[in-house]
């Protein structure tokens, strides 16, 4: 039995399905702050699924999972992750995403689980010093969210060191897409992200699209991320925790494409796959955007043989045919 924390969220639902295609059966812990019951009972019709409503935050309500059901290994998401938030309520990412993994990482060891695949983020490294970014460039978090990620990585090296709890911990870049026969997608409120936003704006009501800053020290002045599919992501974690069944040690990887597209990039591509025109306008640049940040994820790829299969147009396709249907929902729970 594998344990998903935040398995009623985007990353940790999209990992859910492909366990559970892979033939795995999972106990999802998710308090659902952020996560949705709908993704649970989504996900009970793919396989075998338990849910548990429960937080990090509450050691109780980890003794009642770790003691009710045999874990074998653990994959954990469960975490706040807006940069901008985290800037001004940093404790609440400290509480949760650092001090709530601590008490998770205390039940595992209480009750002998000793492997952890863990949800971290490019975040961690901060302003870049050169790109593309390995695993071995320095981390500077420049953000709450970041720092709040780092911590856990590093006290993760010490619960090994002290205690052999061996994990992965996979640093993502930025995620995008939804599951191919689109049962769940991205639903956040309120969205940030820049490729939903983009999609919102085509729908009757939806707010013009804004490109936050393009000044930037870039081609076209927008900023460059590194847009890796969701349904490709979630495949890491699986050769992720194979892999740490096999060879029984903690590791690092990056998930990324390699590929940086732009902002304005990504615009353009949303407008092509659509076959419409779209509102924009240029606004403000947003604080602590980094102008420029992509992957170098050799490291995943030979050592997991882990490979990056969807286009950035796939994501974009079935990120508008989920939006579409969050749409409806929204609508219908109105
Ligand atoms: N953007 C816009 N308009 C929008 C939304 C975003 O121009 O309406 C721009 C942003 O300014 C940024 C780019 O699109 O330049 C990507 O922004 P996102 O909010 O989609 O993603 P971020 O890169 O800010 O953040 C993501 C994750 C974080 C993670 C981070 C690591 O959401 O959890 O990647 O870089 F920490």
């Amino acid at each position: 039995m594998i344990l998903i924390t935040g398995g009623a969220g985007y990353i940790g639902g999209h990992t859910a399905i492909n366990f559970l295609n892979a033939g795995y059966d999972l106990v999802i812990f998710d308090s659902l702050e952020t996560g949705h019951i709908e993704t649970i009972e989504t996900l009970k019709q793919i396989g075998n699924v338990s849910f548990i409503k429960g937080d990090l935050r509450h050691p109780d309500d980890l003794e009642k999972l770790f003691s009710e059901y045999k874990i074998d290994a653990v994959i954990h998401f469960a975490a706040f992750s807006l940069v901008g938030e985290s800037v001004f309520n940093p404790a609440k990412y400290y509480r949760n995403n650092t001090y709530g993994t601590i008490n998770l990482l205390d039940a595992m060891i209480e009750h002998d689980v000793k492997k952890i695949v863990f949800s971290s983020t490019c975040a961690t490294y901060g302003e870049p010093e050169y790109t593309p970014i390995d695993e071995k460039h320095p981390q500077n978090p420049i953000n709450p969210y970041g720092a709040s990620k780092l911590m856990v990585e590093k006290i993760m090296a010490d619960y090994d060191a002290a205690y052999g709890l061996k994990s992965i911990k996979l640093r993502y870049f930025n995620v995008a897409g939804c599951d191919e026969k689109i049962r769940i997608g991205e639903w956040h409120n309120p969205e940030t992200h820049l490729i939903p936003n983009i999609l919102k704006s085509t729908f009757t009501g939806g707010q013009t699209f804004k490109i936050f800053g393009n000044d930037y020290n870039t081609p076209d002045g927008t900023c460059i991320r590194d847009y890796v599919n969701v349904e490709d992501l979630a495949e890491a974690h699986r050769l992720a925790l194979e892999y740490l069944n096999r060879e029984n040690k903690s590791d690092v990887f990056n998930l990324g494409t390699e590929q940086g597209d732009s902002v304005k990039n990504i615009f353009d591509t949303c407008e092509k796959v659509l076959g419409t025109e779209i509102p924009v306008e240029i606004a403000p640049r947003r604080a602590g955007d980094p102008a420029k940040l992509y992957a170098d994820a050799t490291k995943a790829q030979t050592v997991l043989g882990w490979k990056p299969e969807r286009s950035i147009e796939q994501s974009i396709k079935t990120a508008y045919d989920w939006e579409c249907n969050l749409q409806k929902i929204i609508k219908d729970t109105d």
